[in-house]
């Protein structure tokens, strides 16, 4: 694997090649396919049948054809190949004609200002190189008054559990840049020219697999060296558990939806 060892002093892969090898499991992921947070996406986007959404790191598709049966049409772009390959073999399976998928990224859309109703980016924003950069682009796409969704993993106000976090998410994926706080994301967005609506924090119960799956044995022993260093108050906060099948704990996130005022 090729690393970028510039970023944060931690070496990191190319989103295209993490995603290449591991797209087959993103098409049934627990986390990725979670009903209740699609369905507030859903419930979120105010769509209507004559509006256009544009999903970024559309992934293998879950958010984009979750949000199909609500929109005119939408447009899912990726990076990566294989993500957008089991994107397509997911749209034929529920039959939505009204979803096409782009290779392309955030950081360079290729479509003019005022192009889309709704633009989502669900669980990607966290492995973009250039944040402000996206997010400029993000609502220079949007149509003014048009809303921007985000849902992403997030961290805690607290600056250990937020090293302790980026680090985990790190040694999951290499790829990973940055999961960032409610307050840092109200910040990015108002700076982006965006006026934010509403910021739902979430957390979700996880097996330990969820960060441990496809990753190298030196990482896997890595991740857990930090949890077992855990101080009995990072255990509290985050719901720490050791059950017979191993270990349990929270991922934070957050849903975010803002409009474009400018
Ligand atoms: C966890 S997956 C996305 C899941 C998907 N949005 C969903 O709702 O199931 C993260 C995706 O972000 C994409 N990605 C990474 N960097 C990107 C970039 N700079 N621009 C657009 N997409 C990017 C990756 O290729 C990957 O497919």
């Amino acid at each position: 694997m090729t690393e970028d060892t510039s970023s944060q002093g931690r070496p990191r892969a190319s989103a295209r090649e993490v995603f290449g090898e591991r797209a087959a499991y993103y098409v049934t992921s627990t986390a990725h396919t979670d009903a209740q947070v699609l369905g507030r996406l859903v419930d979120l986007s105010g769509l209507s049948p004559d509006m256009s959404v544009l999903d970024i790191g559309t992934g293998t598709g879950h958010t984009a054809l979750a949000l199909a049966p609500h929109a005119g049409t939408v447009i899912g772009l990726d990076p990566t190949p294989e993500m957008l390959a089991e994107a397509e073999a997911l749209r034929r399976e529920r039959g939505y004609d009204n979803v096409s998928w782009m290779l392309g990224d955030v950081a360079d859309l290729p479509w003019a200002a005022n192009s889309f109703h709704v633009v989502a980016c669900r669980r990607a924003a966290h492995h973009f190189l250039d944040i402000e950069r996206a997010l400029g682009e993000m609502c220079r796409v949007l149509r003014r008054g048009g809303r921007l969704m985000i849902d992403d993993r997030t961290v805690p106000n607290d600056p250990d559990l937020d090293v302790l976090l980026n680090q985990l998410d790190w040694l999951h994926d290499h790829s990973h840049v940055r999961d960032y706080s409610a307050d840092e994301w109200r910040a990015l967005c108002e700076r982006a020219g965006l006026h934010v609506e509403r910021v739902e924090g979430y957390t979700r119960h996880r097996h330990l697999s969820s960060l441990t799956e496809g990753v190298s044995t030196e990482d896997v022993a890595e991740i857990r060296r930090l949890l077992a260093a855990l101080s009995p108050e990072q255990e509290g906060q985050l719901g720490l558990e050791r059950r017979a099948d191993g270990l349990w704990f929270d991922h934070y996130y957050l849903i975010l939806s803002a409009r474009r005022i400018s």
